[in-house]
Parts: C-alpha cells; sequence; structure tokens
C-alpha cells in the first residue's frame, strides 16, 4: 500500500460486512493485475472491457504529474481549459464524418443520460416536444443513473425501480440468440421489421433510439448481422429519429475500428463513449455530436457535472488516445483479435458446452450452454456466468461474467487492446485450466 495513505481508516467505523471478499489489489503493470499475496491475474476483461492500454504505461503516468503539476481543475464555467480542447479536437479526428463537437462527462452513465437528454433538446428545437422517448434494446446497458437504466433491457438491474423507471427499452431482441436457428438474412429482416412496427406507431414520441454496436455486458458480446445497424440508420431516417450509438465499451478501437458503428459504414447522429478513451486512468466519458445535432446547441450548452472535462482527466485521455495513435493499436487490435478468436474456436470445438463464439476485434464472448445442439441454458439459479468466472479467477485470469437470464450465461473476454501474442497464448492457456474446472464442478463434457 501507498505509504503515505496507510494510516488511513486505522479507527475506521465502516461496516466492512459490506465490502465482498475479494484479494485486495496492490499493483498492476501491462496486462497483470497483482495481489497482495503476489498472485498474478491476467486482465483478460480489461476490468469491466476498460483498461484499453494495460496498467502503469510511463507516458500516460508523466502527463498525469505533469498536468497535475500545472492544475488539475478549473470549473468549465468559469475557464476554457487547453487539454479539454485538445481532448476534443482528437475525438472528433477519429469520429465518422460530419462530427464537429463533443461535450465530455465522467462515465459512461452519464454520457447516455447526456445523449437522452440532447435528443429531447434536438426535438425541441425542431418544434416537436412531444418527441422524448429513447428506445433501447431488449438486451442492453446503458447505466446505471435512472434515465440511462430508463433506455436498458436489463431486468435484474431494473427490478427494484418498477415505475420509477420509464418503460422504455421495448421487447425487440436485438439479435439471434442462435438457437433460433434462422440465417442471419432472415433473422435480420425479422428484428428489422419488429423495430419498424415499434417506430411507425409512435414516432410522434419517439426521440431517438440507442444501440450498442457489439451489445456488451447484457449479452457477452452479441453481434449484430452486418445490415443490423445500417438498417436502422435507414428506418431511423424514415421515422424522423435520431440515433444514439452506445459506443462506452467497442469505443476507440475495441472492435479494430476507432469506433464499432464503421464496421456497418453508419453514421449515428450521436456517439456515447468512456472506458477505452480512459484506459482507467481516470473517470471519462463523452457524447460526440453529429453537426445536425450540435447546431441545435450553438446557443445553450448542455448541462453539465462539476467535474466534466477537468484539466487533469482531459490531458490523461488525450495521452491515452495519443498512445493509441502514435502505437498503431488498431493493428494490433486485429492481429491479436484474430489469434484470440481462433483460440477460442479451438477450445469451443474441444468443450462443446463452450457455445456461440462471436465478436470482433478484441472484444470476445460466448455462452455456456446445458445442451449445445438444442442450445439450452445452462439452469439459470446456478448463477453460471459467475461460477465460470470465479474457475478462471482461480487459474489466474479475468474474465467478466455477462448475459440476462434466461438467454446468456455468457462470458467476455476483452483483453487491453495492446496485448502481446506470447500474452494471449497465457490467457488460453489461462482460460482452459478455468474451463477444466468449470466442467468438472459441473459434470460437463471436456476432453
Ligand atoms: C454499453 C455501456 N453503456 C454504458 C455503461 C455505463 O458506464 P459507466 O459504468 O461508466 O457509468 C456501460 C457500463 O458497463 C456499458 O457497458
Amino acid at each position: 500500500m501507498n505509504t503515505r495513505l496507510s494510516d488511513a481508516g486505522a479507527s475506521s467505523r465502516v461496516n466492512l460486512s459490506a465490502t465482498p471478499n475479494l484479494p485486495y489489489a496492490a499493483r498492476a503493470k501491462g496486462v497483470f493485475i497483482y495481489d497482495e499475496d503476489g498472485n498474478d491475474y491476467l486482465d483478460g476483461s480489461a476490468g469491466p472491457m476498460a483498461v484499453s492500454l494495460g496498467h502503469g504505461l510511463p507516458d500516460i503516468l508523466d502527463v498525469m504529474r505533469e498536468q497535475a503539476n500545472e492544475i488539475c481543475f478549473a470549473y468549465r464555467t468559469q475557464f476554457n481549459s487547453r487539454s479539454k480542447e485538445a481532448l476534443i479536437e482528437a475525438l472528433i479526428g477519429l469520429a465518422p464524418e460530419g462530427f464537429d463537437w463533443a461535450f465530455l462527462v465522467n462515465s459512461g452513465s452519464e454520457g447516455t443520460e447526456l445523449a437522452l437528454r440532447s435528443a429531447i433538446h434536438y426535438w425541441a428545437f425542431k418544434g416537436k416536444p412531444a418527441k422524448v422517448d429513447v428506445l433501447g434494446q431488449s438486451i442492453s446497458y446503458h447505466g446505471m443513473t435512472m434515465g440511462s437504466l430508463s433506455m436498458s433491457g436489463h431486468a435484474s438491474r431494473r427490478k427494484d425501480y418498477g415505475s420509477l423507471l420509464h418503460e422504455f427499452a421495448l421487447g425487440v431482441t436485438p439479435y439471434s440468440f442462435r438457437a433460433t436457428q434462422k440465417t442471419d438474412a432472415e433473422y435480420l429482416r425479422e428484428v428489422l421489421s419488429s423495430w419498424e412496427r415499434v417506430l411507425a406507431e409512435k414516432a410522434d414520441t419517439i426521440a431517438g433510439i440507442i444501440v450498442e454496436p457489439v451489445v456488451g455486458a447484457a449479452g457477452g458480446a452479441l453481434t449484430p448481422p452486418d445490415g443490423y445497424l445500417s438498417g436502422l440508420r435507414a428506418l431511423c431516417d424514415k421515422y424522423d429519429v435520431l440515433l444514439i450509438a452506445d459506443e462506452v465499451i467497442t469505443g476507440l478501437g475495441r472492435t479494430g475500428t476507432w469506433f464499432g458503428c464503421e464496421h456497418d459504414g453508419v453514421t449515428p447522429d450521436m456517439i456515447v463513449t468512456a472506458k477505452g478513451m480512459s484506459s482507467g486512468y481516470t473517470p471519462m466519458g463523452a457524447v460526440l455530436y453529429h453537426n445536425r445535432v450540435s447546431e441545435t446547441f450553438r446557443d445553450v450548452q448542455p448541462q453539465g457535472h462539476t467535474f466534466s472535462g477537468n484539466p487533469l482527466s482531459s490531458a490523461v485521455c488525450l495521452a491515452v488516445v495519443r498512445h493509441m495513435q502514435r502505437t498503431d493499436i488498431l493493428e494490433n487490435v486485429r492481429a491479436r483479435g484474430a489469434q484470440l478468436k481462433a483460440g477460442l474456436e479451438r477450445l469451443s470445438r474441444a468443450y462443446p458446452w463452450m457455445a456461440d463464439v462471436r465478436g470482433r476485434g478484441l472484444l470476445w464472448g460466448f455462452e455456456l450452454l446445458a445442451d449445445p445442439v438444442r442450445h439450452t441454458p445452462l439452469a439459470t439459479e446456478l448463477d453460471a456466468s459467475r461460477k465460470f468466472a470465479g474457475h478462471c479467477f482461480n487459474s489466474k485470469l479475468i474474465v467478466y461474467p455477462a448475459g440476462v437470464a434466461p438467454y446468456n450465461n455468457a462470458a467476455i473476454i476483452s483483453p487491453p487492446l495492446n496485448i502481446t501474442e506470447k500474452e494471449v497464448d497465457i490467457l488460453l492457456e489461462r482460460l482452459e485450466a478455468g474451463m477444466r474446472g468449470f466442467s468438472k464442478e459441473l459434470g460437463l463434457q471436456s476432453p
């Protein structure tokens, strides 16, 4: 522990029984986190799909120190900040054509919440104040603030709040849980026509729809067939509805392009990004605006938060983005992504309960199935994804348990984007060790 902090909490009255029983993280370097007993955990999920460049990068720590020496905080309504402006410029430089402005926030939830408010603001500006709903997909996660949770198709996180949440998330299943055995083309036709039915009926009150290009925590890297996002874009244009890409996970290189929406060649109206743009070095998020939307903010700025775009966090995130550009991170994501995909597919052939390996770049997921032929999920009361993650943790690999029952008992593998070839091999070895433990405990087929 940092010796300057070591006497903190000596006479603490904190109720520690509410603290989960986890090892204490002592230090971290690259893709490894070390606990106080010296165990090295390979961060195979980049925490919650956030630590895009791994831990302890000297150039980012240098910028952090230098900026802290100059100025940590100045309030954005009282001073401009060079680092904030440079970060916004860097982000816009990576965004699709037509994007020209960004507002910085402190988390993904604040970002999606701001996108929701911005969509409402946009339609009020256009003289259509009845357009106030933003629809999410039935399997989705956009954050824990009340607006962002209202847009999220995540029953277990919504369940305590009942009617306090808006019924924004409609019953539109995003992509095939492959049990449906439909071809991509059939599935695409079906899911887009269900979106169209909703939009045709309610376009007068719908301000926007929000989608994750690859559904993360709620779906376990559920990856849509090609043409899904572009189909949604066409529907949004037809029914006068904004398209918001929630790229809190997929943004900044995670899927092999700067933004996940590029895969389908789609230009959304807003992009929300967070986790990867900070690599966990500081809390940060951003909403990026297409000029269609930013023009409505010419005379009135969005309401932000005390720490929005603070100089220290902005400088750190700028260092993250510049590091990615300097090291040609997208090239590594594509190469290591192909290696990881091949390794996961090999494991899936050997352990048939590990099914439906899907993803892009360095964002991969799979299902844990009782019967891979009939696509029967493991009993939900097992909390299989957590159990699976626990076995991997015992093998010193961090994976992210994901999925909304009963569709998904899923896991996500999403290591830092600068992982090396050798480290991917170690990841796959530790994953197989975790899989052996899981198979044994549940009596599942294993080689
Ligand atoms: C797609 C997506 N959107 C929004 C959020 C919320 O981000 P945060 O936890 O930073 O508030 C998350 C968090 O997991 C996410 O995965």
